[in-house]
């Protein structure tokens, strides 16, 4: 049976990926910090698919729990998908917040992926197969006044999956790695970042179900970004073109709207 490990299983898109991996005949480890969701999710998915399900609570934000994570993913009896799920947004200026919240993205966006991302892969390219999905966000190819961090962590991770691409297609592995980019998404992603979703128009709204189905779909091409949803590709495509004055107005004027510090 291919295994995967998700991480940020308890909500949103993880749990949406475990729900969607398990119904193609995957088991799964599912990582996050609470226990009774993943648990509950564990005893449903074995119920309607069958598939087995282990719990891993850890928060990726400790250098311990990441280092637990890593030395499972490097003990499992095989590993055909990591997803790189778990993530946070945070509200307000970077010099207005707590500096913990904007370290803890840091830990969790970027230093958690580098460890496990490399315990995964040294794996993964010994036995030339299996995928990762880095889940990044269209924050990382915009700015946002209110989301410094958020920004740079997003832009890091798609510049690092790019990076790892070149490496794995210049060494000729079939190993795939994807940073999978979605623009607004229902999920509690809002709720706990506090952020009012009707400040955001309808139309631009994703399903979890949806950013994952073309997440999975466009795995086999081994295209490296994929952006669910043809509004959101052609906002990149437009944004790349659109002189940096142009972006810095309209990222204050974004800050303002979504934020509202
Ligand atoms: N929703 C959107 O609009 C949107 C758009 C673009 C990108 N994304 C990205 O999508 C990913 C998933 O977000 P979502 O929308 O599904 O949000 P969500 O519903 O709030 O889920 C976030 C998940 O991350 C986990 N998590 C957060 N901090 C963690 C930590 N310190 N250690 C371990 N797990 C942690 C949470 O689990 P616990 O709380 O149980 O630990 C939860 O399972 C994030 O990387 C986010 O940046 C979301």
């Amino acid at each position: 049976m291919p295994l995967a490990l998700i991480t940020g299983a308890s909500a949103g898109i993880g749990a949406t990926f475990a729900r969607q991996l398990a119904a193609q005949g995957c088991d799964l480890v599912l990582v996050a910090r609470r226990e009774d969701r993943l648990q509950a999710l564990a005893a449903e998915l074995l119920a309607a698919h069958g598939r087995h399900c282990e719990v891993l609570v850890a928060d990726l934000a400790s250098d311990a729990d990441v280092a637990r994570v890593a030395a499972r993913i490097a003990a499992l009896p095989r590993l055909d998908y990591l997803v790189n799920n778990a993530g946070f947004g945070t509200k307000g200026k970077y010099f207005h917040t707590d500096l913990a919240g904007q370290v803890n993205m840091h830990r969790v966006h970027v230093l958690a992926i580098v460890q496990l991302t490399h315990a995964a892969l040294r794996r993964m390219v010994e036995t030339n197969s299996g995928a990762i999905i880095n889940v990044a966000s269209v924050a990382g190819f915009t700015l946002s006044a209110g989301g410094a961090s958020y920004s740079a962590t997003k832009h890091w991770l798609n510049v690092f999956t790019e990076g790892l691409y070149l490496e794995l297609r210049s060494s000729g592995s079939a190993v795939k790695v994807q940073a999978l980019c979605p623009g607004f998404t229902y999920s509690e992603f809002h709720d706990v970042m506090g952020m009012d979703r009707a400040v955001v128009p309808k139309s631009w709204w994703l399903s979890a179900d949806f950013v994952v189905q073309e997440s999975l779909a466009a795995l086999p091409s081994g295209r490296v970004i994929v952006i669910p949803g043809f509004r959101y590709r052609w906002l990149v495509r437009l944004l790349a073109l659109v002189p940096r004055p142009l972006i810095y107005w309209g990222a204050i004027r974004a800050g303002r709207r979504m934020r509202r510090d």
